[in-house]
């Protein structure tokens, strides 16, 4: 795998650019952003939001752009390539998307049950009980993990084999065909959708609500903290699926452009897909006289429950725009599913030799054995705890590891030649140095020892038992890693 001569390489240019947005646009996008805008100042948050692309979102995506290139392999063989002894960092970052793996597939996998039952508004006229009680047997108390939702299960298993059936398979039939496929037809649905919910009745207030800024917003950190995360969360930052598939590029490609094209795409996504989501829960507030911040709500809420609640009012046309929008969810979330496989199972093939197919199956069998714990009553509550500690604790750290690794040790001179091979409008050079040296790894540190204080310390038993254990799987599995005898000469 290391020799770079046999090494597989994306087919197109075109492969790598929808492989890369198919893995950014996620649920994240389509749920996350809007939440996150209209809570941070509306109209205000485009500010720091842009700010954090250009400062922080898009010099980090050439750093990881530029070691993949370069080192063509994962980020552990880049690691001990720096030096032996940091190879145990390498694998301490490929824990958190590991983790991640292991809990997005749940949230797909409720997606997934969404599908068909659209199809006919299967929730009913109470959809908060339909997904609480009905397919979740939602349990608080940690008790519920001794007690399994059949749907949630078989939903699940449906969804590791669509991902492991696609990872498995050789990069550009695996990998590069779904997202040429996926990645299209999601723009396509997404752009049917927004069009439509544009001419809602009600659209303008909700627009209006997104958009209004809130200009005292811009003085308060936690909105530049908030923007930034978004930026981390929705370009995959911090889980090296940019530096893997980089390492797959051929060598004739234009890397500044193509990093910008994903982060222009990405981005124009999120806000596009916000402005269809508020122009429907505009609808809604007009529809039921109910004030648009009650139904604004994050994740979980505002796909499975105030959704088909709209679907519901919408009549008709809801058994159209319903479907649209659970495949849309679905396929966004599959394709950045398949992207979280990669950077670990990339490093076991780097330092074992192994298959392409047997080292997703191992990712994909100790990934699968975590996520049962998803199906159970519980599933939802700890679903929760892992995504808290994952992005606040994780990947954060990732970042300020990654930065000081490949900026401050290895040297990002070293990465500059092959970042501006063939470069055009764009070079890089000092500024995005010092920026990536300083600027960067100290704002992430502030924000990371922000979001743990916050986030992470002071939580109730349950929770704290919960991310110890955690904490103990992400030190301990890259110690037996590191330590197991590499089976490659030039690892
Ligand atoms: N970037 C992916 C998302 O937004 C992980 O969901």
């Amino acid at each position: 795998m290391t020799d770079n001569k046999k090494r597989v390489k994306w087919d197109s240019n075109l492969s790598f650019l929808l492989a890369m947005i198919g893995s950014a646009v996620g649920l994240g996008n389509i749920w996350r952003f809007p939440y996150v805008a209209y809570t941070n100042g509306g109209g205000a948050f485009l500010i720091p939001y842009i700010i954090s692309i250009l400062f922080m979102g898009i010099p980090l995506l050439f750093v990881e752009y530029g070691a993949g290139f370069k080192f063509k392999s994962g980020i552990s063989r880049i690691t001990h390539k720096i030096n032996p002894k940091y190879e145990y960092l390498g694998w301490f970052i490929q824990m958190s998307p590991f983790l991640i793996l292991s809990y997005y597939v749940c949230v797909v996998a409720w997606d997934l049950m969404y599908v068909p039952v659209s199809f006919f508004k299967g929730w009913g006229t109470n959809p908060e009980q339909f997904f609480n009680t009905v397919l979740l047997q939602n349990n608080v108390h940690i008790s519920g993990l001794l007690h399994i939702s059949i749907y949630v299960l078989i939903s699940m298993l449906i969804i590791w084999a669509i991902i492991w059936f696609i990872s498995h398979r050789n990069l550009n039939d695996g990998i590069g065909k779904a997202n040429r496929i996926l990645t299209p037809m999601l723009f396509i649905m997404m752009i049917i959708i927004v069009l439509f919910a544009l001419t809602l009745p009600g659209a303008s207030i909700g627009l209006a609500t997104l958009f209004t800024p809130d200009w005292n917003a811009i003085f308060n950190p936690n909105i530049w903290s908030a923007a930034f995360g978004q930026i981390l969360f929705s370009l995959s930052i911090g889980m090296t699926i940019t530096l893997a598939y980089a390492s797959y590029l051929p060598d004739d490609v234009n890397i500044p452009k193509s990093a910008l094209t994903v982060a222009i795409a990405n981005s124009s996504f999120e806000v596009f897909t916000a402005v269809g989501v508020f122009s429907i829960l505009g609808f809604m507030s007009l529809t039921n006289n109910i004030p648009i911040g009650q139904l604004v709500s994050q994740g979980t809420g505002l796909a499975f429950i105030v959704f088909p609640q709209i679907f519901n009012v919408m009549g008709t046309v809801g058994y159209v725009i319903g479907p649209l929008f659970f495949l849309c969810l679905l396929f966004a979330g599959i394709t950045s599913n398949i992207s979280i496989i990669e950077p670990l199972s990339l490093s076991l093939q780097d330092k074992f030799s192994t298959s392409r197919s047997k080292a997703v199956s191992i990712v994909c069998a100790f990934a699968f054995v975590i996520s049962l714990l998803f199906s159970t009553s519980y599933g939802s509550t700890l679903l929760g705890i892992f995504d808290t500690f994952t992005n606040q604790f994780g990947l954060l750290l990732n970042v300020v590891i990654q930065t000081t690794l490949l900026a401050i040790i290895y040297g990002l001179d070293n990465l500059l030649p092959g970042l501006n091979k063939n470069a055009t409008f764009l070079k890089l050079g000092k500024k995005w140095m010092l920026l990536v040296s300083y600027f960067i790894p100290l704002i992430t540190l502030l924000l990371w020892i922000d979001g743990v204080s916050r986030n992470v310390i002071f939580v109730d038993t349950t929770t704290m038992i919960i991310e110890l254990i955690l904490l103990m799987i992400m030190i301990i599995l890259p110690i037996i890693l590191t330590k197991i005898p590499s089976k490659n000469d030039d690892f």
